[in-house]
């Protein structure tokens, strides 16, 4: 009986949550709203692994240096981050760097070149892609990310993490193409050493996730919302763990902040009450063999 290996996501309590973290090739998609922390959380799970493994991260919100100006906010050290766009245009080379940051706003001149060199022959590809917001962009910026950090065809084995913040711009175009554009990107991109870490917006006036969601191609759903402000008066995030496949997860709503230097911090219930929860519920072993 194998035990199963997990990635932690950088935040202690929601690892004991997740009875140590998500388990190694799953996906796991975060959906919330605008500014309750997906981000954030994206970018501690980053900060978790990439000392131990090649990390990919595609975002598609922000620029290259946001994304590590952002993470020195919350103690975390990313500068050794090469973009993707530098490793295209030649600006730098010979890369020895565990963190590939690909944003896609960076891509504007390079996507077309990408798409030529990832999909030979493929009709259409190009002209499906008329921005560098597509999924086809994407995957194949993924997977020469993959060749720069050497975990290709033949560095196969390795264990890769690998981010995308966020789907919800991929089919801002046609939403009723969600459904389609995430079973690519799922099949395409699925390998049994790749874990995947996705967050996709949720609309809270419509309380469905932009576009109908990535959540059929998830094995975790971890979703996050803010209480009413016009009730509280003050902000109060929250934090669910709707779906973990492999997983006896814990089943109640956790109440969290971001501070400064720590990033998602536990509020309620205690850290003592969820590592005794791990500790009790690790015990059996059941979910774990
Ligand atoms: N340095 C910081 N210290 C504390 N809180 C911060 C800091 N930077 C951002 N935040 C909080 O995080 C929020 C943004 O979180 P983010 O993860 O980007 O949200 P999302 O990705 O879900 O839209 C901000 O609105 C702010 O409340
Ligand atoms: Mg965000």
């Amino acid at each position: 009986m194998s035990e199963i290996r997990r990635i932690s996501l950088g935040v202690e309590w929601l690892d004991y949550a997740l009875q140590g973290g998500v388990p190694r090739g799953t996906w796991t998609l975060v959906t919330g709203e605008p500014g309750v922390g997906k981000s954030i959380l994206c970018i501690q799970a980053v900060g978790a692994n990439v000392d131990a493994m090649p990390v990919v991260f595609v975002s598609t919100e922000t620029k290259f240096y946001d994304v590590v100006r952002q993470a020195r906010q919350f103690g975390i050290d990313l500068s050794d981050a090469v973009s993707l766009t530098e490793v295209l245009t030649g600006k730098t080379k010979d890369v020895k760097t565990n963190l590939i940051i690909i944003d896609l706003f960076g891509l504007t001149r390079q996507y077309r070149e990408l798409l030529r060199a990832g999909e030979e022959g493929e009709e259409g590809s190009k002209a499906r892609a008329k921005s560098p917001l597509s999924m086809e962009v994407v995957m194949a910026a993924i997977e020469k990310a993959y060749e720069v950090l050497g975990v290709g065809e033949e560095g196969g084995k390795k264990d890769v993490l690998v981010v995308i913040d966020s789907l919800a711009p991929m089919w801002s175009h046609a939403p009723a193409m969600a459904r389609l554009i995430t079973y690519r990107l799922r099949q395409r991109l699925y390998r049994s050493n790749v874990t995947v870490l996705m967050t996709n917006q949720y609309a809270p006036t419509t309380g469905m996730t932009f576009g109908f969601g990535a959540e059929h191609i998830a094995d975790a759903i971890i979703h996050m919302w803010f209480e009413s402000v016009e009730t509280t008066k003050e902000i109060r995030r929250w934090l669910i763990i709707k779906k973990a496949r492999l997983t006896n997860h814990y089943r109640k709503a956790m109440r969290f902040d971001i501070e400064p230097g720590k990033g998602l911090v536990l509020l309620e219930p205690g850290i003592d009450e969820l590592r005794k929860w791990f500790e009790s519920s690790s015990k059996g072993r059941v979910s774990n063999e």
